[in-house]
């Protein structure tokens, strides 16, 4: 079986042309991209105001930094205690507390565990859409109206699906988006781009000014390099690159830097639009892709399931609940031995006094399963079929809390 391999990008011949056209026309950083692509984002929306940045903690913090401005006594921000620890990173960067709500079977915020942690230092709350699949956002919208704090609608992982006839992103007072390598628009890694979506009149002003200081777009060619060289070699580079991350972690200054807020590139927006273009092209093919794994997947029994599919409902990327025994990173091993790639749920973040329950259980059980442009049913049962074998052979030994023996557990 060819290498398989998980959502990354999907770039043709619309994104060279952009890169081609920046870098010859010697429009790198700056040119007519970046009010293009807002005016873009704009219609597609159907909102009237979008700021492009470089990325979506750049949106989230300008965001933030503007809500903090305006309610200066409240310092806790909740999220879900299932999330991309970049949002956590954001909101205590900016001396905020995070307080981890428990999510729902979608792997979403859970309504009922958020309006728990309302309270009166309550600044927002911050939803996300994860993996792609819509959150109850009118409800938390509600809630949040009711009860005077501010919402933000994390649609970094989502470009272009609705919920209640309204585009994801647009709820709230702000939204955000994102174009790093995964997501449904994608420009580079991280720092390539995103997208502040404002809906209030009071922190219009404040963010606008607020993007306008931002530090201007930095040279783009080192990253995109970076960018098409994981893009390209991945299937042949994938370990060594991974190893040389974690190498490079133990020497002083091997960190790779904090991504520094700043402006869209001019290559990034033009990069951006084109993706825009093919949105729905790829959307049809990866609702194809999520049917195939949901008949694969039935067929195996009860036990595996895709938490978050819903027949017709896009998901960016394809998580699978693993049954309860298997351990996880035996398989991932060696599925890649196998040409199958995989990746982990996100950490959860720790609740403080009021932990979530459901956020560790579902994390510790998910898996990704690969996804990418001219995937068949044929590869996706082949993909399935090692799954499940490879999950047959891993199965932890539990111990036994009647005896304390070890003991094999079943789970079919
Ligand atoms: C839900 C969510 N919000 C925000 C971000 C931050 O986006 P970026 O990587 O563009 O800074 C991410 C990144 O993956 C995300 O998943």
């Amino acid at each position: 079986m060819s290498y398989q391999r998980l959502p990354y990008a999907e770039w043709g011949w619309a994104e060279l042309r952009a890169v081609l056209a920046a870098v010859l026309g010697g429009r790198i950083r700056r040119g007519p991209g970046v009010r293009q692509l807002a005016d873009g984002l704009s219609k597609l929306l159907n909102v009237p105001h979008v700021l492009a940045v470089n990325s979506g903690r750049t949106a989230l913090r300008v965001g933030l930094e503007a809500l903090m401005q305006l309610r200066p006594g409240r310092n806790e921000v909740i999220v879900p205690a299932f999330i991309c620890p970049a949002v956590i990173e954001v909101v205590s960067s900016l001396g905020l507390l995070p307080v981890a709500a428990d999510v729902g079977p979608d792997l979403n915020l859970d309504p009922g565990a958020c309006g728990q942690r309302i309270g009166s230092r309550t600044l927002a709350i911050i939803v996300a859409h994860m993996y792609g699949c819509p959150a109850q956002i009118e409800a938390f919208e509600t809630m949040a109206s009711t009860a005077g704090v501010f919402l933000v609608d994390d649609a970094a992982q989502v470009v272009g699906e609705f919920a209640g006839g309204r585009m994801l992103g647009t709820f709230g007072d702000f939204g955000v988006l994102s174009f790093a390598q995964s997501k449904c628009v994608v420009t580079g890694e991280s720092g390539g781009g995103g997208a502040l979506i404002c809906h209030q009149n009071d922190i219009l002003p404040i963010v606008r000014a607020r993007v306008q200081a931002l530090a201007p777009a930095g040279g783009r060619l080192r990253a995109l390099a970076a960018f098409v060289w994981n893009y390209l070699l991945e299937s042949h580079t994938a370990s060594l690159s991974y190893r040389w991350q974690r190498l490079r972690q133990h020497f002083p200054g091997g960190r790779p830097p904090a991504l520094a807020p700043g402006r869209i590139s001019n290559l990034d927006a033009q990069l951006a639009l084109a993706q825009l273009n093919s949105l729905s092209r790829r959307r049809e093919q990866r609702l194809r892709i999520l049917g195939h794994y949901a008949d694969a997947l039935a067929s195996a029994g009860g036990s595996w399931h895709m938490p978050q599919f819903s027949p017709g409902r896009y998901l960016a990327r394809v998580m699978v609940s693993m049954p309860p025994g298997v351990d996880l990173e035996s398989c991932r091993r060696q599925l890649r031995q196998e040409s199958v790639c995989t990746r982990q749920g996100y950490p959860t973040h720790p609740g403080g006094p009021h932990s979530a329950k459901r956020a560790p259980e579902l994390a510790a059980s998910l898996i990704e399963l690969p996804a990418y442009a001219g995937m068949t049913a044929g590869d996706v049962a082949e993909v399935c079929q090692r799954l499940h074998r490879v999950a047959a052979a891993y199965r932890k030994r539990v111990p036994n809390r009647q005896d304390g023996d070890d003991h094999e557990q079943c789970y079919q």
